[in-house]
């Protein structure tokens, strides 16, 4: 077991039995929204991909229906025997808790939302570690940064302790633009949500192209995730899992000069 040792003037800092020094990494609250907001992620996707089912076509403007052209046609079985498919059987009929469990999780996913938004902003979690530095979105940081990510190249080790500048401008995109259109597309397919506020619908171009921007959104943020991860994975998968997990990363470069120093010890004996 790894007994921690606390360094004097350094709350955050802590070295091990075994010699590595662990630093804090991720703030609590980070971690319980960023894991709680996963969980849900998958929830709604795997409801939506269930609604997408009851009408594999998508349209723009106010209204779409089997008599209506649509501008992406799935070509996928339906499980409404109303959709001609060409395919000759119907699907089971799995709305009723895939709706429900769309409309539960939507609200989680706009609670939890919040909480961070309003904890990221006041604390100056974006600011400092979220906003990218001016100096970073110069023409020449960028092509490099993009470079490194095109190569697959593993980031260097200041990167495991503060996002880069293409890490921060995909997480400021999927905060700030992406989950808000979710809520706003996913809001404005209510019929309710449209009384109440026609504007906010009209502004979207209709309820037909509120669900299929919600649809288009939803492509896009699996991307992002199938990138994310792929992106943890080059990084080392393990230290930064467990540094989104339990907040506390070990110090690579500490523990590469630690390895070196080992291997170099065991040549000599
Ligand atoms: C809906 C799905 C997901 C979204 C929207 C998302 C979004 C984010 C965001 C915005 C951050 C930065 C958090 C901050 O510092 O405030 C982050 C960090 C992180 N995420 Fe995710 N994430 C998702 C899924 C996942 C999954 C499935 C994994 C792993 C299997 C993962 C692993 C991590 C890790 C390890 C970090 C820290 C990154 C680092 O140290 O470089 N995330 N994620
Ligand atoms: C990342 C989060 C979300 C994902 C991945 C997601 C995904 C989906 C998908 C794939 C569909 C099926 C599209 C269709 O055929 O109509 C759908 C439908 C829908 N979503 Fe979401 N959604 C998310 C968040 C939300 C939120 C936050 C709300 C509400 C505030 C919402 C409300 C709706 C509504 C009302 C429908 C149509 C349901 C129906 O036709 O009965 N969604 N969603």
């Amino acid at each position: 077991m790894n007994a921690s040792l606390p360094i004097a003037g350094a709350a955050t800092r802590s070295v091990e039995a075994r010699g590595s020094v662990v630093r804090s990494r991720h703030a609590a609250l980070v971690r319980v929204t960023h894991w709680l907001t996963t969980l849900v992620f998958f929830a709604l996707l795997i409801s939506g991909g269930e609604i997408v089912l009851s009408h594999p076509r998508f349209y723009w403007g106010e209204t779409g229906n089997v008599n209506e052209r649509p501008w992406l046609n799935l070509h996928l079985p339906s499980s409404r025997d109303t959709v001609p498919t060409g395919y000759g059987y119907v699907l089971p009929d799995q709305n009723g808790w895939s709706r429900y469990l769309h409309f539960q999780a939507a609200w989680l996913l706009v609670a939890t939302g919040l909480i961070y938004a309003v904890w990221g902003w006041f604390r100056g979690h974006f600011r400092r570690n979220v906003f990218p530095a001016p100096s970073d979105l110069s023409f020449r940081r960028l092509s490099v940064s993009i470079g490194q990510h095109l190569r697959f190249a593993r980031p260097a080790e200041e990167e495991a302790w503060s996002y880069n500048v293409l890490q921060r401008i995909a997480y400021l995109a999927v905060i700030f633009i992406l989950f808000p259109l979710m809520i706003w597309t996913g809001l404005a397919m209510s019929f309710g949500f449209d009384a109440a506020f026609p504007l906010a619908v009209r502004l979207l171009g209709g309820q037909q192209t509120a669900r299929s921007l919600h649809f288009l959104v939803t492509a896009l943020l699996v991307l992002f995730v199938i990138v994310h991860v792929v992106m943890i994975v080059i990084a080392g998968f393990r230290r930064r899992m467990r540094a989104m997990i339990t907040g506390k990363m070990s110090d690579g470069t500490w523990n590469a000069g630690q390895q070196t120093a080992e291997r170099a010890g065991a040549q000599e004996s």
